[in-house]
C-alpha cells in the first residue's frame, strides 16, 4: 500500500471510520477528514455531509469506505456505489500487520485490518472488508461488498458471494458456498452450503 500523495477522505464518521484513520496514520498517511451524516467526535475532522463528496472527488481526493456492518452489508454497499456514481475513486488499505499472499488478486477499495490474513490463491472483490484477525485460508473467494468480521476463519476453497456479512468468530468449513446477501451470525460454525439471502447461526449453523 503506497502513500497516494492525494487528499484521503473517509466516508463515515463512526468508530470504524476512526479506526481506519488510525491505521492510515500508522502508515504515515494523514486523512483530510470524514464525510458523514452526523458530525463525528471532536478528534475527527468533519468535512460535511454527502453533498460535499463530489467537489472533493473533482479536486482529486481519493476515498475510503469507513462504514462497517454488524448484520447486513447494505449500507456499506450503498455508500460505496453512490460515491462511485459521484465520481469517487477508492483506495485499498492494509494494516502493517495484515498478511496478504503476493498472488492474491486485490481490486480497489479492499480493507484489511490488524492481523488479517489472506493466503495464497484468494480472490477478493471490490469494497470487501476483512476485519481484525480474520483469516481467509488458501483459494477462498469473497464477492464484492462483503464483510469478514473480526476473528472469522474461512477455510480453504470456500466461495462467499456478494454482500455477505460473515460474523465475528464464525468458521466456514472447507470448500463450502455461501450465497450472496447471506448473514452468518457471530460464532457460527458453517458445515453446509448457505443459501443466498439467508441468516444462519449456531454450531452447526442453521437458518433462522
Ligand atoms: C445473526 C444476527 C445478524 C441476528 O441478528 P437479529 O436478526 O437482530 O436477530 P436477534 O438478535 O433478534 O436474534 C434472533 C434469535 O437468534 C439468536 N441469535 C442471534 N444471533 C445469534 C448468534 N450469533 N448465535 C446464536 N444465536 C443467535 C437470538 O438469541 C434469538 O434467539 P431467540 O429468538 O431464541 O431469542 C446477529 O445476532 C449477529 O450474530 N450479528 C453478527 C455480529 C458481528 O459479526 N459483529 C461484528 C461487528 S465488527
Amino acid at each position: 500500500m503506497n502513500n497516494p500523495k492525494r487528499d484521503v477522505v473517509i466516508l463515515g464518521g463512526g468508530s470504524h471510520a476512526k479506526m481506519l484513520g488510525a491505521i492510515l496514520l500508522r502508515r504515515g498517511i494523514a486523512v483530510k477528514g470524514y464525510i458523514s451524516k452526523l458530525k463525528p467526535s471532536d478528534d475527527m475532522v468533519w468535512l460535511g455531509q454527502d453533498e460535499v463528496l463530489e467537489s472533493f472527488a473533482r479536486d482529486g481526493a481519493v476515498f475510503i469506505n469507513g462504514i462497517g456492518s454488524v448484520k447486513n452489508c447494505e449500507l456499506r454497499t450503498r455508500v460505496y456505489l453512490n460515491a462511485k456514481a459521484s465520481g469517487a475513486e477508492f483506495m485499498s488499505i492494509q494494516d502493517t500487520s495484515a498478511q496478504v499472499h503476493f498472488d492474491t488478486a486485490m481490486p480497489e477499495a479492499i480493507i484489511l485490518l490488524t492481523n488479517a490474513v489472506a493466503q495464497v490463491g484468494c480472490k477478493v472483490g471490490a469494497n470487501v472488508l476483512i476485519n481484525t484477525g480474520a483469516i481467509l485460508e488458501h483459494d477462498v473467494e469473497v464477492g464484492p461488498h462483503s464483510h469478514i468480521a473480526p476473528g472469522a476463519v474461512v477455510c480453504g476453497g470456500v466461495k462467499i458471494g456478494a454482500g455477505v456479512h460473515f460474523g465475528a468468530g464464525a468458521v466456514a468449513l472447507q470448500n463450502l458456498h455461501i450465497g450472496g446477501g447471506a448473514i452468518v451470525g457471530a460464532g457460527a460454525v458453517v458445515t453446509k452450503n448457505v443459501e443466498a439471502g439467508t441468516t444462519v447461526v449456531g454450531n452447526p449453523a442453521r437458518a433462522i
